[in-house]
C-alpha cells in the first residue's frame, strides 16, 4: 500500500461493481481470485464485509508511518475493497486479504499491480496489523503472493519500493529474498516530506532457482 494506485477521490467517481457470487474458476484470476493457504495465513479475495477490521488493522501510527495513508473509514475501505474487484476484473492489479489461520478475519493486504499490460513487470505490497509482526505471517503470505505472481499472472520481474527509514519493510522484504537494485532518490511524498526508497526486485527465474534448492515453502536464496 506504500504508494500503490488505489485513489479514494478518483473512486468516489466510479460505481461499485459486486464479487461475483461463484466461486472463480482457478485458472482465471481474472473473474475471481483462488485462496492460497499459507501455515499460518490464508490469502483470499478481499470483501466487502472485511471493511471494518481492515480499518482497525491498518490505520494505526506504527502502520502507516512509511506507507500512502490508507482510507480512514469504513465506507472508505468499502470503496477500496469495490476498486480491487474492479482492477482485477481488468486483469491490472490483485489484492489479497491476509487471514491468519484459524480466523476470518482479514488483518492484512498483499497488493501486486501490473507495470505494463500483461502483468510481464509488476510492483507489489503490503501491509499487516502491528500485532502479527515478527510471527512469520509475513514471509508466510509474501511466499504464496509472490509465487501466484510469478507462475499464475506470469509476472517475470516483481518490484517493491520501502521508504529507506522503513526498517521493518526493508528487513522484511531482504529476508525473503529480493535484491536492492538501488535507491530512488526523494521519490516518496511522505507526510509532506520527499523520502529516499530502496528498490527490490524479485526475478523469476531467481525464484524458481530457490524453489528448486529450498522447496516450494521457502523463499530465502
Ligand atoms: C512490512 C510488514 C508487512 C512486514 O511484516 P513483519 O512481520 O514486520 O516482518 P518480519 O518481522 O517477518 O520481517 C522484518 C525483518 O526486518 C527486521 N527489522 C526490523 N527492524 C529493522 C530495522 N530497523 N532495520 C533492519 N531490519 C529490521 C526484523 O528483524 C525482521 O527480520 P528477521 O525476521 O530476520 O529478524 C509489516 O512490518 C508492516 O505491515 N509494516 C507497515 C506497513 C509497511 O511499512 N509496508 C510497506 C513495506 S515496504
Amino acid at each position: 500500500m506504500e504508494k500503490m494506485p488505489y485513489q479514494p477521490v478518483v473512486d468516489e467517481i466510479v460505481s461499485i461493481v459486486p464479487l461475483p457470487a461463484q466461486a472463480p474458476a482457478a485458472t482465471d484470476w481474472r473473474t475471481g481470485l483462488p485462496t492460497l493457504t499459507g501455515s499460518l495465513v490464508t490469502l483470499r479475495e478481499l470483501r466487502h464485509t472485511d471493511a471494518a477490521s481492515l480499518l482497525a488493522s491498518l490505520s494505526t501510527e506504527e502502520v502507516t508511518r512509511f506507507i500512502s495513508p490508507p482510507p480512514t473509514t469504513v465506507e472508505g475501505f468499502e470503496r477500496f475493497i469495490a476498486w480491487t474487484h474492479r482492477q482485477r476484473a481488468a486483469g491490472q492489479y490483485v489484492c489479497f486479504a491476509i487471514v491468519p489461520r484459524g480466523s476470518d478475519e482479514a488483518v492484512g493486504l498483499f497488493q501486486v499491480r501490473a507495470l505494463e499490460p500483461g502483468f510481464g513487470t509488476a510492483e507489489w505490497g503490503f501491509a499487516m496489523a502491528s500485532e502479527y509482526w515478527g510471527t512469520g505471517a509475513f514471509a508466510d503470505g509474501a511466499t504464496l503472493t509472490v509465487d501466484f505472481a510469478i507462475e499464475v499472472a506470469g509476472v517475470h520481474r516483481l518490484e517493491a519500493r520501502a521508504a529507506l527509514r522503513n526498517g521493518r519493510g526493508n528487513g522484511a522484504l531482504r529476508k525473503i529474498g529480493a535484491v536492492q537494485e538501488g535507491v530512488l532518490r526523494r521519490s516518496f511524498l511522505c507526510n509532506g516530506e520527499y523520502l529516499d526508497q530502496a528498490l527490490w526486485t524479485i526475478l523469476d527465474e531467481d525464484w524458481r532457482e530457490a524453489k528448486a534448492v529450498w522447496g516450494p515453502n521457502v523463499i530465502v536464496h
